[in-house]
């Protein structure tokens, strides 16, 4: 009896898992079928050499494809189990998926997964309305569901402090000329497979603007004008900082992402100070908390956002070659 995955199974599977989120939309992930498993790889090729130097931001995208392939494999009834990095001399390899026992998928799970479509960062200013409190509680359940944990900045002075952070991150990055070169070669102006479009870039920053924004080129706005009121800012953070750390980060950040679409709220990332060392550390020592930040996410209610394109499923599978 052939008890693996088959290569229907991975395909279709991987066409939900390359919806997930990457840093200036790179799509640095590959799978493949190995003796009935399916596997999970970051591309190294797609790394950005000046904007994540440590491979983070791979790890972080190839965790979130990784949650949507285990949904999409649950909800076609085919649950897997797990291995993170299971070949310790292939660090590439991220994860592997063996089929678990066969049953229905929980109606969670039904809601997460049709969110994945649904998912798109949204960089434009929410509206006033509070998040309320029984959807904060599910975003925080959503990370420590996934061994993770989501710290909600609650009140002015808390969101300040984490704004001075962010800025300043934000301005040793723009002095690199290497960093600002690659974010440049990854905004699209015409259609393309990858990349951030300059439409999705959201509106361009202003100097009294509390938080950073990552300048994809995006439309000009009314100077002068707050972008909008005190956005609900989360951290979302791991337990450790090892390569398989971010993996489960990655997880995590795409089950809180899903579940804040379910809630109907809009997301955007902004991880300026997760990529400069000395900005992770204070935010971490601001927040008391042991473990590492992972990822922060700007939180509210707005317009609906749009999707941002990607490679042909085929590009990313890397298929066992037919014997004759
Ligand atoms: C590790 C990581 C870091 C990111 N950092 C930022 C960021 O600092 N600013 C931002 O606007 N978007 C950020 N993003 C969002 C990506 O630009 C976005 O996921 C990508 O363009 C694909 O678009 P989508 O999320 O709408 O599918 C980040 C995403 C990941 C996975």
């Amino acid at each position: 009896m052939d008890t693996g995955f088959t290569v229907e199974q991975l395909r279709a599977a991987a066409t939900d898992a390359v919806r997930a989120p990457s840093l200036h939309n790179t799509q640095p992930w590959r799978f493949r079928l190995r003796e009935g498993g399916i596997e999970v790889l970051v591309d190294p090729s797609r790394r950005l050499p000046a904007t994540d130097p440590s491979g983070w931001g791979t790890r972080i995208a190839a965790g979130a494809a990784l949650f949507n392939l285990r949904l999409a494999l649950a909800v076609a009834g085919t649950p897997a189990t797990v291995r993170l990095r299971p070949y310790p001399a292939e660090p590439d390899v991220v994860a592997r998926l063996v089929p678990d026992v066969p049953r229905r998928p929980i109606p969670a799970e039904q809601s997460l997964y049709a969110a994945i479509p649904r998912r798109f960062s949204n960089r434009a200013p929410f509206w006033p309305d509070p998040v309320p409190a029984d959807a904060r509680w599910r975003l925080g359940e959503a990370a420590r569901a996934e061994q993770c944990w989501l710290e909600l900045l609650i009140g002015t002075s808390a969101v300040n402090a984490f704004a001075e952070i962010a800025r300043g991150a934000h301005r040793v990055l723009e002095r690199d000329p290497a960093y600002r070169a690659e974010r440049e070669e990854w905004v699209r102006t015409e259609h393309a497979v990858d990349g951030v479009p300059a439409a999705a870039g959201g509106p361009q920053s202003e100097p009294q603007d509390l938080l950073p924004s990552r300048g994809f080129g995006g439309r000009d706005r009314a100077p002068g004008r707050d972008f909008e009121p005190e956005p609900l800012v989360a951290v979302l953070g791991s337990t450790g900082n090892t390569a398989v750390d971010q993996v489960v980060a990655g997880q995590a950040l795409q089950r809180v992402l899903l579940t804040a679409t379910d809630a109907g709220l809009a997301v955007s990332m902004l991880s300026q100070p997760i990529e400069v060392p000395g900005a992770r550390e204070q935010l971490r020592l601001s927040l008391g908390r042991f473990g590492t930040p992972q990822m922060v996410m700007r939180i509210g209610y707005g317009q609906p956002g749009s999707p941002t394109p990607r490679r042909p499923v085929g590009d990313v599978l890397d298929l066992p070659v037919r014997p004759g």
